[in-house]
């Protein structure tokens, strides 16, 4: 079977109303405006898209960060690039990230909740992560780790209830390849992770992915992609980086006995 994993695209605007300078968004906004607008290409994303229906994997894989400050009007700009990915019959897993998440104004929250079902037209709501659903011959866990968080800090969030859920499936007698789908990576090798970006509750997932329980991580948050791999050299986490930033995006390909085969793909 084929995945085919992108992050980040970061779509952006300015203040969509007045109050958004009394919370967080400002900072979003302002971001946009003085360092992502030049930096992330929505026009990257189209390509992706395109690609990925001119090669018609498994499945499609988003981890999150779709905007900067969360606002109605990203997501929308946003959602009309992703249409026709959506629209096809290759099935879309979206997981929200902490620019998706970023305030908890009631209007951002809706529109961040409507994408989830809408992109995976219905087969996911954000309330239900995490959730488990099989696609295409594996198992994929929907594990959301981001929640508004203070304005200066990205943090992300594993809940110890989430953990003891994952870890619960994870005891069941393995039939198919096992994947976690979260916008934070697990590890924190990435110099970045250690202080302002950084992940709190892992521990337990960590130790999943140690005794093989969970066989990969597909995340994102960390703009420039890279590979976490075990002693003997197998991946076992992926982030693809900004897909409007590096213009790329990663195909795994996992064959009949299990084996998983990753390619960076350059749109
Ligand atoms: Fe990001
Ligand atoms: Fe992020």
């Amino acid at each position: 079977m084929k995945i085919v994993h992108f992050s980040d695209p970061h779509a952006g605007g300015g203040a969509e109303d007045w109050m958004a300078y009394f919370d967080k968004r400002w900072v979003g906004v302002f971001n946009y405006r003085f360092r992502r607008r030049f930096r992330h290409d929505l026009s990257k994303l189209e390509r992706a898209v395109a690609y990925i229906l001119s090669i018609r994997p498994d499945v499609a894989v988003c981890t999150g960060d779709l905007t900067s400050a969360g606002q109605p009007g990203e997501f929308e700009r946003v959602r009309q690039v992703l249409e026709p990915l959506r629209n096809s019959d290759i099935p879309l897993i979206y997981m929200p990230g902490n620019h998706d998440c970023y305030v908890k104004r009631p209007k951002c929250v809706k529109a961040m909740k409507d994408m989830v079902e809408y992109l995976s037209c219905g087969r996911s709501s954000f309330d239900s992560f995490p959730s488990r659903e099989t696609v295409a011959g594996a198992e994929f866990y929907k594990l959301n780790t981001s929640r508004p968080s203070n304005l200066l800090c990205s943090w992300g969030f594993l809940y110890k209830e989430d953990a003891e859920k994952i870890s619960g499936w994870s005891r069941e007698e393995k039939t198919l390849p096992r994947i976690l789908v979260s916008h934070y990576p697990m590890t924190e090798d990435h110099p970045i992770l250690r202080i302002r970006h950084r992940l709190f509750g892992q521990k337990k997932i960590l130790q999943l992915l140690e005794e093989e329980k969970i066989d990969l991580v597909l995340c994102g948050h960390v703009h420039k992609p890279y590979f976490q791999r075990r002693a003997d050299g197998r991946i076992f986490e992926c982030c693809a980086g900004s897909v409007t930033r590096n213009g790329s995006l990663v195909e795994i390909n996992i064959s009949a006995d299990g084996k998983f085969d990753f390619k960076t793909v350059e749109l």
